[in-house]
């Protein structure tokens, strides 16, 4: 049975008094990975030192970006081994957002993943189809060339530090989740083309969902077969809602098992 994962995606949001009122109600909360899910906030890097120092609770800090070169003239980047140095290991990588408004390719998102396993960072790939792919009936077909085209090259020791968030860009942000029917389908589908390319490690790598999941459908979504959590974005931002998303997984886990 695959651990789930509740992650939180901050994107550019909270001031840094907010983050750590947020971090002081996470700690006085008692989570505990060994009985509940993985729980993971990526907030602004600025504030990731400081959770972490604030950090009673069983939680991962994450960035939610970073450079896959070394070191060196690159103005406004943080690279991974910078990360590392404060305690960071887990990185979000290739999120719509990224994709679109700051134009990552294909081949940077690669050079990232490739940068992040050689620093022994665990990674969340997101990917997603637009809206115009999916009414085109083309979003299989695509989740899978997005899929493969940054993974396919890795081994299965380093696809097994891979977590992959399906989030149909279509659903981030617009309040309009994905069905059960839909989220199943592509689902069972990344799962058989992991299982396909990685047959020891394709079972073993969890699969998330986001896009407007929140405290009042995470538990159905949670419930779906091949969902192993999900990533969160506005909904994270509260953290009563965050910590009821929390429950809806180990509920789930707890019937599961
Ligand atoms: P959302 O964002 O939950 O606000 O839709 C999810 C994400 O972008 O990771």
């Amino acid at each position: 049975m695959r651990k789930k994962i509740v992650a939180a995606n901050w994107k550019m949001n909270l001031l840094q008094h907010e983050a750590a009122t947020f971090m002081t109600s996470l700690s006085e909360s008692s989570l505990s990975s060994s009985t509940g899910p993985d729980v993971v906030v990526f907030p602004p890097s600025i504030y990731i030192e400081n959770l972490i120092t604030l950090n009673t609770a069983d939680v991962r800090f994450g960035a939610q970006n970073a450079y896959f070169k070394e070191s060196g003239a690159y103005t406004g980047e943080i690279s991974f081994g910078q990360l590392k140095s404060i305690g960071c290991s887990v990185i979000l990588v290739g999120h719509s957002e990224r994709r679109t408004e700051f134009s990552e390719s294909p081949s940077v998102i690669k050079k990232k993943i490739d940068a992040a396993l050689g620093n022994d960072f665990d990674c969340i790939l997101c990917i997603g189809e637009s809206l115009s792919i999916r009414e085109m009936g083309a979003h299989l077909e695509f989740l899978k060339n997005q899929l493969l085209e940054s993974i396919e090259h890795l081994n299965e020791n380093q696809v097994a530090k891979i977590s992959i968030a399906y989030e149909p860009i279509w659903a981030i942000g617009t309040g309009l989740t994905a069905t059960v029917h839909q989220v199943n389908e592509v689902h069972d589908f990344l799962r058989s083309t992991l299982i396909d390319k990685f047959p020891e490690a394709g079972n073993n790598v969890r699969i998330l969902y986001g896009g407007s999941c929140n405290e009042e459908n995470a538990n159905e979504l949670f419930a779906c077969l091949n969902v192993d959590g999900g990533l969160i974005g506005g909904a994270s931002l509260d953290v009563n809602k965050f910590l009821k998303i929390i429950h809806a997984a180990n509920e789930v886990s707890r019937i599961e098992h």
